[in-house]
């Protein structure tokens, strides 16, 4: 007998992730990096201009007001990428000081397309300065740029933004293990992390009177309309953010307003929501300087400087892969 029954083909990618986080027992989750979409990627951008999120203008103010003594640090030639560079706006600084001297190739590595087109048109008038965009995950980009490195030349690797501190505890850790495996001793790390501060600044910086971040999360459940032919009905969630104490993280979740369901066509699945439950975003953990001293430790790196902004606790590490 007939039968009209299709195998369907392993899910991969997008599908797959969002699969696996909304089926997964208890909190339901998805992957943070799917906020940057195109339309993600602007929300973005506009949140770093609100006056309540002073993160991104305190990295860029250390950033600016250092480039000298971070360029300082590495001599010869190099070889610059960033992780997750985004438009690039902050790069400028350190990549002007890098140059003065001598040619650099700068390698920003960013899992958007428009975001990269951005930072490479930005970026392009720079002198002395050639750039190669790499459309990747953050440590594919970095082994590619470890490949193409030849003797004598030295690494310089930009994670900033604090980014770093969206991997929730211990995978922050292993991440920085993972960066200092590619490198050799001798490379150079700028990381840019937030520093523990008031509740409510951390609060009002992650869901804004504009309702901006708010746009910016429930775009997540858009994309997935979007791209994997879903119906969530985005007026019955609401975003929510969070101050976990335990972790000492911002948690940013989106918060079902009633029992729902919502079919996820390319994902094979149909998902039920009670009243009142989440869907876990992102986390932001928030730092002490002494603890990124100790995890880059661990890590393999030696702190060579660190400066925080005083406006906006937030600090800049100047850290130097160790010899093992
Ligand atoms: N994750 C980044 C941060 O820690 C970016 C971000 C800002 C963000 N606001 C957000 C991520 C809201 C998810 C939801 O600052």
């Amino acid at each position: 007998m007939l039968t009209d029954a299709v195998i369907a083909a392993p899910l991969t990618g997008f599908a797959a992730d969002v699969r696996a986080g909304l089926t997964k027992a208890g909190q339901k989750e998805l992957p943070s990096k799917y906020l940057y979409d195109a339309l993600g990627s602007k929300l973005f951008e506009a949140i770093c201009e609100l006056p309540e999120y002073g993160l991104t203008r305190a990295d860029a103010r250390l950033l600016q007001g250092h480039a000298h003594e971070i360029a300082s640090q590495v001599s010869g030639d190099v070889l610059v990428c960033e992780l997750g560079s985004g438009s690039g706006r902050k790069t400028r600084w350190i990549l002007e000081a890098m140059a003065r001297r001598r040619h650099i190739r700068y390698f920003p590595i960013e899992i958007s397309a428009e975001a990269l087109a951005v930072c490479q048109r930005e970026l392009a008038d720079i002198e002395s300065v050639g750039i190669v965009g790499l459309e990747r995950e953050y440590l594919d980009g970095l082994l590619e740029v470890a490949a193409r490195r030849s003797e004598g030349q030295r690494l310089v690797v930009l994670f900033l933004g604090s980014t770093i501190g969206n991997f929730s505890d211990p995978a922050d850790a292993n991440f920085l293990r993972d960066i200092r495996r590619i490198l050799q001793a001798g490379d150079v790390l700028v990381l840019g992390t937030d520093l523990v501060k008031p509740v409510v600044q951390l609060v009002d910086a992650y869901d804004d009177p504009l309702g901006i971040t708010a746009a910016f999360n429930l775009n997540l459940l858009a994309r997935i309309n979007r791209e994997l032919d879903a119906n969530f009905v985005l007026s019955q969630f609401e975003h929510e953010a969070r101050f976990n104490s335990a972790t000492q993280s911002v948690e940013m979740h989106l918060r079902s307003l009633r029992t729902q369901t919502a079919g996820i066509s390319k994902a094979h699945l149909t998902v039920s929501f009670e009243a009142g439950e989440t869907i876990w975003t992102e986390n932001c953990h928030k730092y002490s300087p002494a603890e990124v001293r100790q995890k880059t430790k661990t890590a393999g790196f030696d702190l060579q400087a660190q400066w925080i902004d005083d406006d906006w606790l937030f600090a800049e590490s100047l850290l130097v892969a160790d010899v093992e």
